[in-house]
């Protein structure tokens, strides 16, 4: 049983299903979509554009605070899982949907694999550090995308029997996605001419939620926009945010910056494929830009993904509007690291090793699903 929730979701759990769909000998897959994300930009358009199956089940939990988000998927999957005793719970990455359906899963018995474990930003005002420790610990395989997953792993004591380094899943899906780019209008629809624009996603709380922050941002954009053009696709909470503190008129009235709603996943791959430089505060980004070889200023204080740092083409730059400024600098005269896609198994076939793997361990045991439909 798969777990979906949240945009990020949605791109990792693509090749999975797709992955499975072929080991149908062993495995009889569902996919529950617990709702977190509902908008058709944040859901439905991904759901379309990775040609993920329509979800066997639908908690519709939507919107709301940390703890009741998490409770009602709770008491929604409970039920789920006790009605249809799946024999392993499949969550991926970071988000309360993850979380959630590990927690009950594993109260319940019943095995957990995490796709994407091991990350850690040792931050624990992220509500995701919170999730990726909380998932690791209840895990019963945990499935590594890049070696400092293995260190923590290792450090936090979980036996390394149930931990597979098997590569990044969003790789897998960004591969699959190289194929496809040719269907995507979006540098004519946005009117923008390859490497002449910068694309810019900001939507952590850290970011985006206080007026203070807000406005140090506001003022970033319009120094980056006096140096090059930027995209910036709107998350849902940046734009209520922006609103609720005023500052949505402030945005709009930069000429040089085009704010645009969420796009689909094959439009904004191919918005920063061509893009000169990318702004971000996302996690999957990080990767994303360095796998295309797209330099990437993050705006957080840390990451949980230091390849991206160490080998790619990845800048951790905060709030700090010189080093940022420096970097954009550096970027538009071509003086900036390049960085090399991460050799470790960032090849588009970590989806075919999970499956595999899976395959061995769970496929044994669960010998009954064989003559299953
Ligand atoms: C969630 C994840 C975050 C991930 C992000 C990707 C957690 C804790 N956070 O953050 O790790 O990077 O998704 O997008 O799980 N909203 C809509 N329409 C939607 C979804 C949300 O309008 O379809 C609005 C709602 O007002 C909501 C707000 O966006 O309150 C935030 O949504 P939420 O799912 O709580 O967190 P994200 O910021 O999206």
């Amino acid at each position: 049983m798969f777990v979906a929730g949240a945009r990020p979701n949605f791109v990792k759990i693509a090749p999975l299903m797709r992955e499975f769909a072929k080991h149908r000998d062993v495995f009889k897959i569902s996919l529950v979509h617990t709702g977190q994300h509902y908008d058709f930009e944040m859901s439905g358009v991904f759901f379309q554009g990775l040609q993920i199956p329509d979800p066997d089940i639908h908690l519709n939990v939507g919107s709301h605070s940390h703890a009741v988000q998490t409770a009602k998927i709770m008491l929604s999957f409970e039920k789920v899982v006790i009605r249809n005793k799946p024999d392993l719970v499949i969550v991926v990455g970071d988000v309360n949907s993850t979380m959630a359906c590990a927690l009950v899963a594993a109260k319940i018995g019943i095995k957990v694999a995490h796709v994407e474990a091991g990350l850690r930003s040792f931050d624990w005002t992220m509500p995701e550090e919170i999730n990726r420790v909380v998932t690791d610990s209840l895990s019963d395989y945990l499935f590594v995308s890049e070696k400092s997953g293995l260190e923590n792993l290792k450090r936090e004591g979980v036996s390394s029997e149930k931990v597979h380094f098997v590569g990044n899943v969003m790789i897998d899906s960004l591969i699959w996605a190289g194929k496809h780019l040719g269907k995507s209008k979006v540098l004519d629809d946005l009117n923008l001419t390859e490497k002449e624009y910068g694309v810019v996603t900001l939507h952590r709380p850290s970011n985006v939620d206080s007026d203070a922050s807000l406005s140090e941002i506001c003022g970033i954009l319009q120094l980056v926009s006096d140096n090059i053009k930027l995209v910036y696709p709107l998350h849902p909470r940046t734009k209520i945010m922006l609103k609720k503190h005023g500052m949505l008129g402030k945005l709009t009235a930069l000429k040089n910056l085009q704010l645009t709603d969420p796009l689909s996943y094959l439009d904004f791959v191919k918005l920063m494929k061509e893009s000169r430089l990318v702004l971000t505060d996302s996690g999957g980004i990080q990767e994303e830009t360095t796998a295309l070889r797209v330099p990437c200023l993050t705006m957080r204080e840390n990451t949980e993904r230091p390849i991206t740092v160490i080998q790619g083409t990845n800048t951790l730059v905060g709030k700090d509007r010189r080093k940022i400024a420096r970097c954009v600098t550096n970027i538009l005269k071509g003086n900036f690291k390049m960085g090399t896609v991460p050799p470790d198994l960032w090849d588009g076939r970590a989806s075919q090793r999970i499956a595999g793997i899976l395959r061995t361990k769970v496929g044994v045991d669960s010998s009954h699903l064989k003559a299953a439909p």
